[in-house]
Parts: structure tokens; sequence; C-alpha cells
């Protein structure tokens, strides 16, 4: 296949010009003119997305979303690729689970995958350890004291290989139970993330997941990277005060999300991450709801909005969004390159149309963007294979692991 039209390049930007997609799912060439039958691309052509931080709850939670439903919603948002998190039941902490979640995954998800395995002290020891083809290691403050939270996180981080990724949270700041009003849940974690980032160790190795305040990003690590999610740029109290909007770390001000819309401006917030957190409607509408927005569908149809509005460049979208993740995880990636996977979207930046739930494919069946202005893909190709088209499937399975052991 070869796709002609106007395509990111990866050194020169937006170029005109031909992609030649090989039977292999792979770019063969990339060219100003390419002899052969050629299909004209709408808008233009952007690597896809690859979202290193989802949770797809299966195994343990396949009513909230399974594999199928999460990674349809992905592939209908322009992503391509994403990195499971290990919070699921059984927990991703030993080869064993580790298996039987890469198989569910590989029968059932449109999308490649990785998995992030849960860090624990002494995970280092591990015979499996240096073997394990992780995305990441992953820390949360979550029934740990803040004693184990750092030896951990000190431990996994000098002994190389995979990155650490914390949820930066110091432990002392999780309130035992459930708050009133969503200020509430705010107020309890007011400091958790900055005191949290300010006893990391300063490591290459180190990456903070959803990044949420102005102190957090002012006391980044040095050497760490970090992401930021849709919900924290876009979303605060003021603009979403009810109690289903309750998500880890919480919503902030707009002090906060101008401070993490300039960290990701120019590149000191270099990932782009949703944190797709599906929960049942009726838990979300309860009195007492687990914490998560689901976002894998809307992240960038979001993102290529807040291009069109004048708000991003679309290379530092490119990049947070593609490069910098696959980057991140050591993964060749991300660029409309020859060599590279052929994973592509086609975007028209005229096809702006309002985010409606009826026609997102998360288990979720809620969002707290309902109503704003989106610029879904017009097509997506996983490998050179179309899996969505105009918001909707058009393949089913097909995932592969992004990592695999070394021989
Ligand atoms: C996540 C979840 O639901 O698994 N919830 C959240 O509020 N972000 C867990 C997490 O990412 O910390
Ligand atoms: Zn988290
Ligand atoms: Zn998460």
């Amino acid at each position: 296949m070869i796709l002609e039209g106007r395509f990111w390049h990866p050194q020169r930007g937006l170029t005109d010009g031909c992609v030649a997609i090989g039977d292999d799912g792979t770019i063969k060439r990339v060219a100003k003119t390419i002899s052969g039958a050629k299909e004209r691309v709408r808008g233009m052509l952007l690597p896809a997305g690859l979202d290193m931080h989802v949770h797809f709850r299966d195994p343990g939670f396949p009513h909230k979303e399974d594999w199928a439903s999460g990674s349809t919603a992905a592939a209908c948002g322009g992503i391509t690729a994403v990195v499971d998190m290990p919070n699921t039941q059984p927990p991703t902490d030993s080869p064993a689970a580790f298996a039987d979640k890469a198989r569910r995954a590989a029968t059932a998800s449109v999308v490649d995958f990785g998995l992030g395995v849960s860090a624990r002290p002494g995970i280092s020891r591990e015979t499996w350890f240096d073997e394990l083809p992780a995305a990441f290691w992953k820390l949360y403050p979550y029934g740990i004291s803040w004693e184990d939270y750092q030896s951990t996180a000190t431990e996994v981080t000098a002994a190389g290989g995979h990155p650490l990724v914390i949820h930066g949270e110091h432990p002392s700041h999780i309130a035992p139970g459930p708050p009133r009003e969503l200020a509430e849940h705010t107020a309890h974690r007011q400091l958790a993330e900055a005191e949290c980032l300010a006893g990391m160790p300063a490591s290459p190795q180190l990456h903070v997941a959803h990044l949420s305040t102005a102190d957090g990003l002012a006391g980044l690590p040095v050497g760490a990277t970090a992401e930021v999610c849709p919900h924290h740029l876009l979303l605060n109290l003021d603009a979403c005060d009810s109690l289903e909007c309750k998500v880890d770390p919480p919503l902030r001000t707009p002090r906060d999300n101008a401070a993490l819309w300039s960290g990701f401006r120019d590149g000191r917030i270099a990932v782009l991450a949703s944190d797709h957190a599906p929960h049942l409607p009726e838990e979300k509408a309860s009195g007492a709801p687990p914490s998560g927005i689901p976002g894998v569908e809307t992240m960038l149809p979001l993102m290529l909005q807040q291009v069109v509005t004048g708000n991003l460049e679309l290379g530092r979208l490119v990049n947070a969004m593609a490069e910098a993740p696959a980057d991140r995880l050591g993964l060749s990636r991300g660029r409309i390159a020859r060599g590279q996977p052929a994973d592509l979207i086609e975007v028209d930046t005229k096809a702006t149309r309002p985010v409606v739930l009826e026609r997102l494919h998360s288990r979720a069946g809620w969002t707290p963007y309902e109503g704003w202005d989106a610029i879904f893909p017009q097509r997506v190709w996983r490998r050179g294979e179309l899996v969505a088209a105009d918001g909707e499937p058009q393949a089913s399975r097909g995932g592969q692991p992004l990592f695999t052991a070394q021989p």
C-alpha cells in the first residue's frame, strides 16, 4: 500500500510525499514520489499514539473493561499501542501473572501491548528480575509505608534495566475513608505529590506518572521523566466538581493547569498518557466512587483540537503521543520513517465534532468530556492494517507484545 499526501516527517515536520507500507506491516519507503497505485490521504498522516498508562482491568474486573473493549476504544481514538498497569486481580507481580495477562492480551487486544509489573521491596533480588519482558516496574503508594516506598524506588532504580514508573503521591496523605465532596479529596492530597517527589532518587530510571501539580513539576527529581494526562491539563475543580471526577492524583486548580501546560509545551513533561481508569457508571455515580477517569479514546482527539485552536504545536503533540513514549520505553517506533511499524493515523483538522458518549467504546459508559470539541482520526492503521475508521472499529484482535524476552 502507498499512501500519498501530507505527512509528519520526523525531521522536517509536515511534508508532501508518499509512504510505502510493506506486507509485513512496516514502512518500506518514504519519498517525494513512489511509483505504483496510491491512496490519497485526507488532511494529514501522523504517527499513531502509544499510551503508556492504561488500566484495561483484565484479569479481575472485565465488567469494567477487558482487552477487547479497552483496545477497541484505544484504536478508535488513534492509539495503536498501550502499556497496561499491574493493578488488576491478581496483580501483575510474578512471571505467572505476567504470562496470564500477556496471553489474554494476545488473544483479545486489537492494539499492541506492553505490561507494567508491580514493584515491591526486594523485587530486584528475584531470579526473574532481569529476564521478565516488562515494559517497566510500577510502584504504588497504597498499602505501603513511606520507608518501603522510598527504599523500593532506590533499589529498583539502582538495579538498572527497566524504568521505574511511580504513582507519585506520598503514602501518608492517602485518606482512609471516602470524601464527602470532590474538593475534600483534592485537599487531602494537596501536598502528597510534592512531598513524594522530594524524597525520590535523582535517577534517569525514574518516570513520574500522571503529574498533576505546579509544585510537583517544580520538584521533579533530577534526571527523571514525567507524563501528564488530559484531565490534569483540561479539567480542574472549577470545571468539574462532582464526585464522579474523583481521580488520583486529584483534579486541581487553573494555576496547576497553567503550570502543567507550560511544562508540557516546553517538553519538561515529555509524555502524554491517558491513565485510562474505567469503573462502572453506577460505581462512579455512587456516594463513594472509586478514583479514575476513562480517557484512552478521547486523549488524542481532544489534544488534536488543542492544536487546531493554537494552544499546542503539532510537533510537540506528535512527540508527546508517539516519539517520547517510545523513546522512554526503549522502543524503535513512533515515527513515519523506513523500518518503523506502519502505525499511522489520518487526521483532518477540519473534522471537528463533539465527543458523544454513545460513540465511545469503553465499558466505562461515562466521560467528563461530553460535548467537547474533538478531532477523531479518520483512519487508523496498526502495522499497516486498518483497525478503525471514522471512530468505529474495523478489526478485532491481532495485537502483539511490544516487548519480548531476550533469547
Ligand atoms: C487508577 C485506577 O483506577 O486503577 N485510578 C486513578 O484514579 N488514577 C489507579 C491509578 O492510576 O493510580
Ligand atoms: Zn496512579
Ligand atoms: Zn493509573
